[in-house]
């Protein structure tokens, strides 16, 4: 039997999660809302929340899962990538945490743990798959050929898929974090009443940078028109921004599985909480004969069932750090 802690505080949100033999069994999730005062997340005050919210959260969630802490065989933490001060907080407590406990302590990329989350509950996808990882500060193409073993075949080379939902919210006026707004208002709107171009960029890669200035001229020169053009149009503009995004995406998905004879793909990240790519990943999986993956709600923002859970796989091999590990704001797999 083994009993993981896994621990994340890579951004803006604060996660404890208790993992028995390989079933999470409590997931805490303490959200910040004070970034929606700045716009954006602030990275001084997220790891000041951080440090309030850490030990609540962990006690919550070993309450939660009906152990005592004695009973926990191993503490695993987001080392990176991520805001370091925010970093720094979850590794210090999860050092702290293994070394009272006197207790193995496991490095977890965040990255990797977003496609982890995929072996949380059934169904799990068969290696090797692919994984269109689409977050906040990433938007990879992954080749997953074995829990650890995972090649980025492609990725932005400006912003995230997800800055550019934040940043388009942000041009129309939405509160942050925008992308979940741009969601759920897009439900109601016409995907084909705008077209934005889709760019052209080389093999497997993506940029949103175009994209981002195109909505802000776009809006800049309606607006001058009639200034009540956002708010009679807000529906409209999000649904045909998001399928805009949308295919991005899906078009390049599609590419990687044709080059590497790939059907069984998967989408992780906070960004695969989009219905418009949910639904959108469904339709051409239809199409194409694939088998997809898509996790639940839970698991697509950040949490710390996905770094328990790739904790529990290297607790499997051993794969255990000292206590001399530091955070890494840039990770690579
Ligand atoms: O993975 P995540 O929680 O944190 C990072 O590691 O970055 O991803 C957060 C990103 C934010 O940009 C947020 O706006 C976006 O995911 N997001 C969404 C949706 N839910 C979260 N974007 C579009 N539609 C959504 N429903
Ligand atoms: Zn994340």
């Amino acid at each position: 039997m083994s009993i993981i802690l896994g621990i994340e505080s890579s951004c803006d949100e604060t996660s404890a999660s208790v993992c028995i033999d390989g079933k999470i069994v409590s997931n805490i999730i303490a959200n910040q809302t004070i970034h929606e005062l700045y716009g954006g997340v602030v990275p001084e005050l997220a790891s000041r929340v951080h440090q309030q919210n850490i030990v609540p959260a962990v006690h919550q969630a070993i309450t939660a899962a009906k152990i005592h802490k004695k009973q926990i065989d191993a503490v695993a933490f987001t080392r990176g990538p991520g805001l370091l001060g925010s970093l720094l907080v979850g590794t210090c407590f999860s050092k702290a945490f293994a070394l009272a406990n006197n207790i193995p302590l496991i490095e977890v990329n965040h990255m990797q743990a977003h496609i982890l989350a995929h072996f949380i509950d059934e169904p799990k996808p068969l290696f090797p798959f692919l994984c269109l990882t689409v977050s906040g500060g990433h938007t990879q193409i992954v080749l997953v050929k074995n829990y650890f073993d995972m090649e980025v075949v492609g990725e932005t080379l400006d912003d995230a898929a997800g800055e550019a939902f934040d940043k388009t919210a942000k041009i129309l006026g939405l509160p942050y974090p925008g992308g979940p707004l741009v969601d759920k208002n897009a439900k109601l709107g016409d995907p084909n009443k705008y077209k934005f171009t889709e760019p052209q960029i080389p093999e497997l890669n993506f940029s949103f940078s175009g994209l981002k200035t195109a909505i802000l001229y776009f809006v800049r020169d309606n607006v001058k028109l009639n200034p009540g053009f956002l708010h009679e149009n807000m529906n409209d503009i999000c649904a045909s921004v998001q399928s805009r995004i949308v295919s991005i995406l899906l078009n390049k998905l599609k590419k990687a599985a044709v080059q590497y004879e790939i059907t069984d793909v998967a989408i992780a990240g906070g960004v695969s909480a989009n219905s418009g790519l949910r639904d959108g990943l469904n339709a051409m999986a239809t199409k194409e004969g694939w088998n997809v993956f898509i996790p639940k709600f839970e698991y697509c923002t950040d949490n710390a069932a996905m770094i328990a859970i790739a904790g529990y796989y290297k607790f499997l091999a051993k794969d255990f750090v000292g206590q001399e590990v530091a955070p890494l704001a840039r990770m690579p797999f």
